[in-house]
């Protein structure tokens, strides 16, 4: 044993729900998040995706996953990142919850977006792990909003965010398959969470609070409106903001 401090310390921390634990990605349980994307994540006729992922020549795609997810690792600050957590259930990797943020420590905002493969979609996991994620960040890391987005047709996503508690917050147009599509806006502000009678777990953040540019503050409780004090977090330096992210899994090819 060194003295030398925790080079990843994402490794340690994981989110756990009555169902599902989450943890930030490795590349055994990306062995599995491949696997589920072979196996399908939607109808070959619908594109839930802004980046077509699910398009690339089965020859390319789990390659191509592993550059994206990796390529997420490798440039992670607190000025940005992303943490792509790898969702089990009983054990199993069933699919993915991500979690992006610019400039945290002083915009308090996050980024989500997600996938299942599709024989484990449609028994709630989708709305659970969101649920996850946005506790985590809410509760635990003092985040203020989170956004999302999803086609105006992709029903279930859009299901998942009403039960949260989003509100639509504009559209803007872009191009899927080579034709203009409805992508709609959807924001999260903390006192409109729609909470679940459950309490998420959390273990291994005190090691990770820096790498994300998050206070050092213990686990807060559910406050109301108008409480809203000011973070004493680090003040990481402006960084040029990105689009919000439509959804995680957009490898890079
Ligand atoms: C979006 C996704 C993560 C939701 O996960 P899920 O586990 O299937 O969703 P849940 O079981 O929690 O269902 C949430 C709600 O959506 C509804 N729903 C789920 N799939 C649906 C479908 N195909 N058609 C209509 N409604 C659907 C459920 O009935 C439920 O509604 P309710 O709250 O009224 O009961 C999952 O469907 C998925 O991975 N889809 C493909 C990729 C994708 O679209 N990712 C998001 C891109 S923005």
């Amino acid at each position: 044993m060194t003295n030398h401090p925790e080079q990843w310390p994402l490794r340690d921390l994981v989110l756990r729900t009555p169902r599902l634990d989450l943890r930030p990605d490795d590349d055994e349980g990306l062995r599995e998040l491949v696997e589920e994307a072979y196996l399908g994540v939607h109808p070959p006729a619908e594109m839930p995706f802004v980046h077509p992922w699910t398009d690339a020549d089965p020859a390319d795609l789990g390659r191509g996953m592993l550059r994206h997810f990796w390529s997420k690792r490798v440039t992670l600050s607190p000025e940005r990142w992303t943490i792509n957590f790898l969702v089990r259930h009983e054990g199993r990797v069933i699919g993915t919850q991500g979690l992006e943020a610019t400039d945290f420590g002083v915009a308090r905002e996050v980024v989500t977006g997600s996938w299942l493969g599709s024989r484990h979609q449609r028994r709630g996991f989708g709305t659970e792990m969101r649920r996850a994620v946005l506790q985590f960040a809410f509760d635990h890391l003092d985040a203020v909003r989170a956004r999302s987005a999803a086609f105006a047709a992709n029903i279930a996503s859009h299901r998942v965010s009403e039960r949260l508690g989003y509100r639509r917050d504009g559209t803007e147009t872009v191009v899927r398959r080579g034709t203009p599509t409805v992508d709609v806006r959807l924001l999260l502000e903390r006192d409109d969470v729609v909470r679940p009678p459950w309490t998420l777990v959390v273990e291994g953040l005190d090691g990770c609070r820096g790498l994300l540019g998050a206070a050092e503050s213990p686990v807060r409780t559910h406050r109301g409106p108008g409480d809203d004090r000011a973070h004493t977090g680090p003040q990481p330096r402006s960084t040029p903001r990105p689009n919000v992210s439509h959804c995680a899994g957009s490898p890079l090819w």
